[in-house]
């Protein structure tokens, strides 16, 4: 039996926040479950010369602090994206901060950023490079809430870590920092974008990791347009589309919809995959997209393929499913891409257009 099904009545039951803990230490200590099947190979693709197995990754928030890597590639996602990482340690908001829509398959969440800071997870980072078993991890970077520079912060990030990552992203998203999403307008965008380029191409010399732009589902039709032009001008590497939304759909049920914060979850799935679309179509195609929001199964994962994303991440579903989500997604994955009479990710990607 999946110890998950086991373990989910005791985390359900346990406030989300240290059924989080609970699930990172048991992670910690060796003790989680193993993807056993071999990757299918139609899940495989090359994007900006690097290879991944399969195309689904674990989105931003679970490893905060690069303390799982290992266990999370374990359990068969194709690539993990640790942070957000903050240049200095900060505590987040106050608790409880994250909160359960079981009925709606969703949670709202306003952690703030909690992290240990650059210096640690540099050291987590590098200590799971020297364990040498490979594996794709991105590194998602945030400010500091008290920090009156945020470019300042993403560069002393890029600093510290473009040399530990396999590709970076700039979360500009997050709706539980305040100004944060500010930072998504076309001037103060290009004008960090630029910086942390420069910072890490003096970083990384050789080689440098790709530079992703996270952005939020809540974009205006003009700030969509803008954000495309500025990804195609300056040649971005991607754009990881979509974080939380602010929004609150009418169909919520849970009690805790009037929460303040981000939600995620099946009922983001609509608007971020809406986002995704017009991305794609924005930009052409030729900007790499990673789509998330509201993956809790391989129609999701195919649908936002089909729209535009060439990788595809989940956090949320992890919750309520468990990690045996994970080998469901890739099984009926391949199946759908077969059954089109596609023999390969990349071939679907921006399929379902039109
Ligand atoms: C508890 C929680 C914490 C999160 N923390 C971060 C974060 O630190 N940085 C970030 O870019 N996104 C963060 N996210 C957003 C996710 O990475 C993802 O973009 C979003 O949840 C949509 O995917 P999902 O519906 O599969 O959860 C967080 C999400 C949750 C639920």
């Amino acid at each position: 039996m999946d110890p998950f099904r086991l373990a989910a009545p005791l985390l359900g039951a346990l406030d989300p926040e240290t059924a989080h803990d609970a699930t990172l230490w048991t992670l910690r200590r060796g003790l989680g479950p193993r993807a056993a099947a071999p990757e299918d190979p139609i899940l495989a693709s090359v994007l900006w010369g690097r290879a991944f197995a399969n195309p689904l990754g674990l989105a931003a928030g679970f490893d905060k602090n690069a303390a799982v890597i290992g266990p999370m590639l374990g359990l068969g996602f194709g690539f993990v994206e640790v942070g957000s990482v903050t240049p200095r340690p900060q505590a987040g908001n106050p608790r409880p901060r994250v909160f359960r829509l079981k009925r709606d398959r969703a949670v709202i969440n306003r952690m703030g950023f909690p992290g240990a800071g650059l210096a640690a997870v540099a050291r987590n980072l590098a200590a799971w490079r020297e364990g040498g078993q490979g594996g794709l991890v991105g590194v998602n970077l945030g400010k500091n809430k008290d920090s009156s520079d945020a470019a300042a912060d993403y560069v002393e990030g890029v600093r510290a870590l473009a040399p530990l990552a396999g590709y970076l992203a700039i979360n500009v998203s997050s709706p539980n920092t305040p100004g944060l999403r500010a930072l998504q307008g076309r001037g103060v965008l290009e004008d960090l974008i630029v910086q942390v380029r420069g910072a890490r191409d003096r970083a990384c010399p050789r080689d440098p990791p790709p530079l992703l732009v996270k952005i939020a589902p809540d974009l205006e039709a003009a700030e969509r347009s803008d954000i495309a032009e500025l990804a195609v001008a300056l040649n971005l590497d991607g754009l990881i589309v979509s974080n939380t939304t602010l929004a609150r759909p009418d169909s919520l049920q849970g009690r805790h919809r009037g929460e303040a914060g981000g939600l995620s979850g099946a009922p983001l799935f609509d608007s971020s995959t809406a986002l995704l679309s017009d991305m794609y179509r924005l930009t052409g195609g030729r900007v790499p997209l990673i789509g998330a929001g509201g993956i809790g199964g391989p129609d999701q994962a195919y649908a936002k393929i089909r729209a535009g994303a060439s990788l595809v991440q989940l956090y949320t579903a992890l919750v309520y499913e468990g990690p045996g989500l994970i080998a469901r997604i890739k099984t009926g994955l391949a199946q759908r891409l077969r059954a089109d009479g596609f023999t390969s990710v990349s071939e679907a990607v921006g399929a379902g257009r039109g």
